[in-house]
């Protein structure tokens, strides 16, 4: 480490001071708690204050904020992930593709006109279905007057239902057993199925080849399990597969908790460099198997986790990986990894010329209809105008788009059609970039999306599955 000087340290590059910098510097004066030396407090102060990290504690309860800084759990917290080696700020954001150039999005009518606010939701409605009834009933070209007719069946039913959860009930036995707090029979539920499509889709072996096969018989191989997570941990299962411990007695359990080591990386997926965070992702190693599996990740937090793994998956380390996508409303077109796919349809087989970020926007606010009745329009206001969703962008409301063009399919059958192509986005990078299956023929290919379950159990029931070709 080379030592400066004062006066190197005063010329070096000062962090940017943060916009309300003004209400602490008069605490700064009052206080003096910090350095006696008066030139390298504001430095101090600007990098705490900075790194504070907005949100994580109350403001009214923290009247000075210098003195708050020093003492504030979140952010410690904070500048303790920051330091990790595998932190690399904003490493998977940025998505992948083209972000489209739309100024405002304005779309054009065929004359040149610039369309109204509700032509142009009313256009990008019909484009959904053109877009949604190509990719997923290979039918283009299908005039307006049929696009209409599409029913929420017709669109819900373009995944296939593929609930693999009762071949894995002896889980939920021993999950009984261990007491390990499983969220419920409906999560217990998702977990058999996704745990069903992972072996199914041979990235593990079946229950009866891991019971016989040498590995387990090895009382000392054990699964590592890594979980990346931004938040805490909340009283979590790992605790209960930290202190297991195990026997002969129970070699023909389906869950060995005893068998596994679990580490947890406690950051926003946005921030983590994955071959530095697990080296071992870089190297193919004989009879190893690494599979990425993620339940109900938000929003975008599914786009920067497929981004985590463009680096990993070229050592071909990654056998494959399972998704189960949520919270569309929370996507972003700055960090969504299928914008190339939505510009090609969209521009292309939507007819939307000028389709880009405000367009998607759009779309993307219309997904929350899908777990909404189209008859509530109390709720149907927060589609549009509410909640955590709302970036800040006006957009039209779904329910007025529906009655306008008289949509068969409803809000919840356009949100959800939204969701589809969005996951259907993601299918196309894992494609293109990261398991290279495309060209493969109908039904052969190696990344598909499905229902894992019904929609009583979750209406957030799409599973990407992905295996390395
Ligand atoms: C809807 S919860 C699902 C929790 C659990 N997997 C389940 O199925 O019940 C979504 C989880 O994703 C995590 N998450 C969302 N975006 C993330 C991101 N960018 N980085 C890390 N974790 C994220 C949230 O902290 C939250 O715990």
């Amino acid at each position: 480490m080379s030592s400066q000087s004062t006066e190197e340290k005063e010329k070096a590059p000062q962090p940017q001071l943060p916009e309300n910098w003004d209400d602490v510097t008069p605490t700064m004066k009052e206080t003096k708690i910090l350095s006696a030396n008066a030139s390298t407090k504001p430095n101090l102060l600007r990098k705490s204050f900075a790194s504070h990290p907005e949100g994580d504690c109350d403001r009214n309860k923290r009247p000075s904020l210098a003195k708050h800084v020093l003492v504030c759990p979140a952010a410690k917290e904070r500048e303790e992930t920051c330091s990790r080696e595998y932190y690399q700020e904003g490493t998977n954001t940025g998505g992948h593709g083209d972000l489209g150039d739309d100024g405002n999005n304005n779309m054009m009518d065929a004359g040149g006109e610039e369309t109204t606010d509700l032509e142009r939701a009313k256009q990008l409605a019909m484009a959904v279905l053109k877009v949604f009834c190509s990719v997923f009933h290979q039918r283009d070209e299908l005039s307006d007057d049929v696009l209409k007719h599409v029913t929420e069946e017709d669109i819900y039913n373009a995944l296939p239902e593929v609930d693999l959860s009762s071949a894995e009930e002896g889980i939920a036995k021993d999950i009984a057993k261990h007491r390990v707090k499983a969220g419920g029979s409906r999560h217990l539920h998702q977990l058999q199925s996704i745990l069903g499509h992972v072996r199914k889709s041979g990235m593990i072996p079946t229950a009866d080849d891991e019971l016989n096969s040498p590995q387990t018989q090895n009382t000392s191989s054990k699964v590592k399990l890594y979980l990346v997570e931004r938040s805490g941990t909340r009283g979590k299962a790992e605790t209960k597969i930290r202190t297991a411990t195990g026997d002969a007695s129970q070699d023909n359990d389906s869950l060995r908790l005893d068998r596994v080591e679990v580490s947890r990386i406690k950051c926003d997926l946005a921030h983590v460099h994955m071959s530095t965070a697990l080296p071992f992702l870089t190297k193919k190693a004989e009879k190893s198997r690494s599979i990425v599996v993620a339940k109900h990740l938000c929003g975008a937090g599914t786009d920067l986790a497929l981004k985590s793994l463009r680096d990993v998956v070229q050592s071909g380390a990654v056998d494959g990986c399972v998704m189960a996508t949520c919270c569309h409303g929370l996507c972003t077109w700055k960090d969504y990894v299928g914008r190339d796919c939505f510009l090609e349809l969209f521009r292309g087989v939507g007819g939307v010329s000028t389709f880009a970020g405000s367009a998607f926007d759009q779309l993307r606010r219309w997904t929350s209809a899908s777990v909404l009745e189209d008859s509530d329009h109390t709720r149907s206001a927060a589609v549009d105008d509410g909640d955590e969703h709302n970036i800040g962008v006006k957009s039209q409301n779904i329910y007025l788009v529906v009655k306008e063009l008289g949509l068969a399919c409803g809000g919840r059958g356009l949100g959800r059609a939204c969701q589809r192509l969005i996951d259907y986005g993601r299918t196309e990078y894992i494609r293109e970039h990261l398991f290279h299956s495309k060209g493969a023929s109908p039904g052969k290919q190696d990344v598909s999306l499905c229902h894992y379950c019904s929609s009583d159990i979750t209406p957030q029931n799409a599973l990407i599955i992905a295996k390395r070709g």
